[in-house]
């Protein structure tokens, strides 16, 4: 296992590249079981999902090549449709892959992905839209089993506008028979960058990022070299770290549209931030000033993957603020971590109730996802003293280089195997 040690109190100043979108990436190498070319992806980010996404990959029988930054994907030979259930339960949101390999291979079998870091995480909307396109679907022993003869395009109405479940009804009716509508479809910019990548292996697909997406069935996909869109995520993290620490940082390569909420609620705890094209520069030198609310919702709303790092620095605002997750049942597991810092926070189902301390103070505290962790790296960066933070797998999940970005822009932190 490993973990950080943090001295706190540096400020960060400093330029940091953002990697590209972990939560593009996965969905598009899940993509690439449908194209009959070799397939290249630029600036992918060193973090484990990718790492285990590119291992099941090869278990279906595709050649997958590091190449520097760029991994190349040759799905001309898979021939297995089953994800090995030790990798899925690895990779939740390995579940993307049932609409491409099902598309491939009119066939697919998964191990039912698990769920309890931050909730439940249902696919019973993944399900739904996969049996509109005429999939045949059991579940045994903890797998879930699918055949079909054909997919049928078909109109589609989500719930709820599940990222997930757009992506994998897309990727399952994207050489379907005929025409398929999903309506209420996600809006993130990760699903519009799907459709870009698809449409560039030939696909035919309009309306991703407005709630309904048109997907006309085509017969073959070709091969293309594709750079994903940066990860706001990463970058909105960076930038609630200078925030909280104090200082200036540029998060370069970014497109600022797509973190607006979270831009527009650091400007309101009195940041600076200027925008310039690609890049987002913030400053702060001062006590923050608290903002009454945040409500994460879908995209263009505040994202719920945000939600733990502007949570930690609503720790250390001066006056109160309500956090209400609207997303998922579980995702504030790291609160009681954050207390252990020094924090005045209270849960009350979706809520938490935060009252504004001075500072965060130096404590052991341990991770238990990837937004959470991250969230205690920023609270034990800006705090005084020294912490450690265990089990930073969880972070390696989705920040690559982490520590060494962080240690680029001047914050104090190692990684240690314990
Ligand atoms: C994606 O997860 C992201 N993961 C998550 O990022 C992100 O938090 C989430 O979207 C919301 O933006 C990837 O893209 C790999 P959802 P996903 O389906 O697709 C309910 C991170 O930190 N729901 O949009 O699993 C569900 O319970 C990760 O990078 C159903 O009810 O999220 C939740 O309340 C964490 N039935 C809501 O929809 C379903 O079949 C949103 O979930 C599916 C979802």
């Amino acid at each position: 296992m490993e973990k950080y040690i943090i001295n706190g109190g540096n400020k960060l100043y400093g330029s940091v590249k953002i990697q590209s979108a972990k939560n593009s990436v996965l969905p598009i190498l899940a993509a690439t079981v449908l194209a009959d070319e070799k397939v290249e992806i630029l600036n992918v980010p060193q973090i484990s999902d990718v790492k285990n996404m590119v291992k099941i990959l090869a278990c279906l029988g595709c050649r997958t090549v590091y190449d520097g930054d760029s991994i190349v994907i040759d799905s001309s030979s898979a021939d297995c449709y089953e994800i090995p259930s030790a990798l899925a339960r690895e990779l939740r949101s390995s579940v993307f892959l049932l609409g491409a390999v099902i598309s491939r291979f009119h066939s697919a079998k998964i191990a039912y992905p698990g769920g309890c870091d931050i909730g439940l995480r249902p696919v019973d909307l993944h399900l739904t839209g996969l049996k509109r396109l005429g999939v045949q679907i059991s579940e045994k022993n903890g797998y879930i089993i699918c055949k079909c003869d054909k997919l049928r395009g078909n109109e589609i109405m989500l719930d709820c506008p599940s990222v997930g479940a757009t992506e994998n009804i897309m990727l399952a009716a994207v050489k379907a028979e005929g025409t398929t509508i999903i309506k209420n479809a996600a809006r993130e910019p990760e699903i519009e960058d799907l459709q870009n990548f698809l449409n560039k292996i030939g696909a035919k697909i309009t309306g991703a990022g407005s709630g309904t997406i048109r997907i006309d069935g085509v017969k073959k996909l070709y091969g293309c070299e594709y750079l994903p869109i940066p990860d706001r995520i990463e970058a909105g993290t960076f930038l609630i770290g200078a925030a909280m620490c104090g200082g200036e940082v540029v998060a370069d390569g970014i497109y600022p549209e797509n973190i607006s909420s979270l831009i527009h609620k650091l400007t309101e705890n009195g940041c600076k931030i200027n925008i310039n094209n690609d890049k987002i520069v913030l400053e702060n030198h001062k006590i923050l000033t608290s903002v009454k609310s945040v409500e994460t919702r879908p995209y263009p709303g505040f994202p719920t993957d945000l939600q733990a790092q502007y949570t930690a620095l609503c720790c250390i605002c001066n006056g109160h603020s309500i956090i209400t997750e609207n997303l998922f049942e579980t995702r504030f597991k790291y609160v009681p971590e954050l207390r252990k810092m020094g924090a005045d926070v209270t849960v009350i189902d979706r809520n938490a109730f935060v009252r504004g301390v001075e500072k965060f103070k130096g404590a052991t505290v341990v991770a238990y996802d990837l937004r959470g962790g991250a969230a205690l790296v920023l609270a034990a960066l800006a705090g005084e003293g020294n912490s450690e933070v265990i089990d930073i797998s969880h972070i390696d999940r989705g920040y690559g280089s982490f520590e060494y970005k962080l240690r680029k822009l001047g914050a104090d932190i190692v990684r240690v195997t314990v």
